[in-house]
């Protein structure tokens, strides 16, 4: 008899609004695995262009989502572990994402909203990345929290 070990390829899904610690949470607990943000293209494109990224945010959004979206599907074609990194408020927008995930563990890492001096603090350290105060309310007010049955391995809360 022959028994294989099957261990399946870790996803990270953060899910959290803008400033609630997703990407230092990826640098300093996954600094070296796989990293799935349309940010990541828009500060290229801002740092190359020395401009800020709201002055490149319009131009750029598009190509950044197509660009990290082949990412995902390399990353899945390989079976690599990585940290997918957007805000992934709602049910629907995660689901987009986990059909997408074949043979992955996907798991959810909450962060919480920080109380509101201290977001306004963290939004403020950010210079020429402002999010327009709507823009977080519809996301405050857009969020799902996620469950099992989405299809998460394990729904966790990043400290
Ligand atoms: N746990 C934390 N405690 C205090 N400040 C934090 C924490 N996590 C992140 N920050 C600070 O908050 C700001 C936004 O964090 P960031 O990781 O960029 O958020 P996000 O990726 O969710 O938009 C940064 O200035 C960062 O240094
Ligand atoms: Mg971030």
């Amino acid at each position: 008899m022959v028994f294989f070990s099957i261990t399946r390829p870790v996803c990270y899904m953060l899910i959290g609004i803008p400033a609630s610690g997703k990407t230092t949470w990826t640098r300093d607990y996954h600094p070296s695995i796989g990293y799935a943000s349309t940010d990541k293209y828009i500060e290229q494109v801002a740092a190359e262009k020395g401009l800020s990224y709201n002055d490149v945010f319009k131009d750029t959004i598009t190509e950044a989502t197509s660009r990290m979206l082949d990412e995902v599907e390399e990353y899945v074609r390989n079976g690599t572990h990585f940290v997918w990194d957007q805000t992934n408020m709602s049910k629907k927008s995660r689901a987009k994402k986990l059909k997408m995930l074949t043979g992955y563990s996907v798991v959810a890492v909450v962060f919480n909203v920080p109380e509101e001096k201290e977001l306004a603090k963290r939004l403020a350290s950010r210079p020429g990345k402002t999010i327009p105060q709507y823009v977080l309310d519809s996301m405050i007010k857009s969020y799902e929290a996620p469950s099992l049955d989405e299809g998460f391995t394990k729904i966790m809360i990043a400290d």
